[in-house]
């Protein structure tokens, strides 16, 4: 193409986009010329078959007709195609669109899951509706037991109950699983309590059972607690074990974890104790073990159970329970 071929290229695209009727017409000038395999592009890709002498001329007119095109291209609104016209302020702060945040509960039962998933420890489940047997019976709890009592427990006749605790997911684990095993099962409970800051009929509870063929000891229990501590809890948490009773453990423990806000000094969290009692613990009991068809002389384990909410207050540093189920955004959004 000439100087003067191309001027009159120009003047022709010129006219061509001042006489187009509508944003679609105008949309394809604009492919036509500026596209990507448009002709002005065309032109720039093939300025090298220009002699060398006439190039830097052809260069500034090519560009001239690029920039004359692009402008009358959005004079005619280029770009905009079926877009409106728009009658606002578009200097005015957007709408805010908060983000949710994990339920601290939630985020207790994942981060457990993730910290024993370390060690092995697969998540296990069971129903909420259980039978006297699995929440009980089986787990060594004597008929004349409190805890059974109508005051005490959410019953539906004489067999069907809503689980007090999550040790019937241990029993559920055993009857269809041989040792190893290696679960955590975290869930809701139900307790008939009056609600108060540290009361509540319906909380969570995560169960924690280890069974092997191999033996296992109270030491292996404290050492795993201890890990578990120092992961939820921060470096420098230790655990203390004091003796308890449970029937479905013997030994039975109680757990402590050292004060994780005054290491252990003493401050208000932990009544100036120094400790924060966390969970229940011991070596599966051999009742329990016969009652699901496992030979205590060749098994051995340990189970521990704690409060999720417990754990939830004392890491948030949250005063009462109740906040824990109110739904209130003012309180979920400061775990952001
Ligand atoms: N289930 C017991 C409770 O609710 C806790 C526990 C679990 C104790 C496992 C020992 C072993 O109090």
């Amino acid at each position: 193409m000439t100087l003067a071929e191309l001027e009159n290229a120009k003047a022709e695209s010129l006219q061509e986009i001042a006489a187009a009727a509508d944003a679609a017409a105008v949309e394809a000038l604009r492919v036509k010329y500026v596209g990507r395999n448009g002709s002005i592009p065309a032109l720039i890709k093939a300025m090298k078959d220009v002699p060398k002498e006439e190039r830097p001329a052809f260069g500034k007119a090519v560009q001239a007709w690029r920039a004359e095109v692009e402008a009358a291209l959005a004079a005619k609104g280029a770009g905009s195609a079926g877009e409106k016209a728009v009658d606002a302020d578009l200097t005015l702060p957007g709408r805010w669109r908060s983000l949710g945040v994990k339920h601290p509960l939630s985020r207790v039962i994942e981060e457990t899951a993730a910290i024993f998933g370390k060690l092995g420890f697969t998540v296990a489940d069971g129903p909420e509706l259980e039978n006297r047997f699995n929440n009980f019976t089986a787990l060594n709890t004597p008929a004349h037991h409190p805890s059974m009592d109508r005051s005490d427990t959410f019953w539906f006749g004489d067999d069907c109950l809503l689980r007090t605790q999550t040790s019937p997911v241990q029993i559920r684990t055993m009857m269809q699983n041989k040792p190893p095993i290696r679960v955590i099962c975290p869930g809701r409970t139900y307790r008939r309590d009056t609600t108060d800051a540290t009361h509540s009929a319906n909380f969570h509870q995560i169960e924690g059972l280890y069974v092997d063929t191999k033996p296992v000891s109270l030491a292996d229990l404290k050492s795993v607690l201890a890990y578990f501590a120092k992961e939820m809890m921060g470096d420098g948490v230790t655990v203390r074990f004091r003796p308890h009773f449970f029937p479905f453990t013997e030994p039975s423990v109680e757990v402590d974890f050292s004060c994780h806000v005054c290491k252990g000094k003493g401050c208000a969290v932990c009544k100036q104790s120094g400790w924060i009692e966390v969970a229940g613990a011991g070596m599966v009991d051999p009742r329990v073990f016969r009652h699901v068809g496992y030979d205590p002389a060749e098994v051995s384990g340990y189970a521990f159970g704690f409060g999720v909410e417990r754990i939830a207050m004392i890491k948030y540093g949250i005063p009462d329970i109740r906040w824990l189920y109110e739904n209130d955004v003012r309180f979920l959004s400061q775990l952001a």
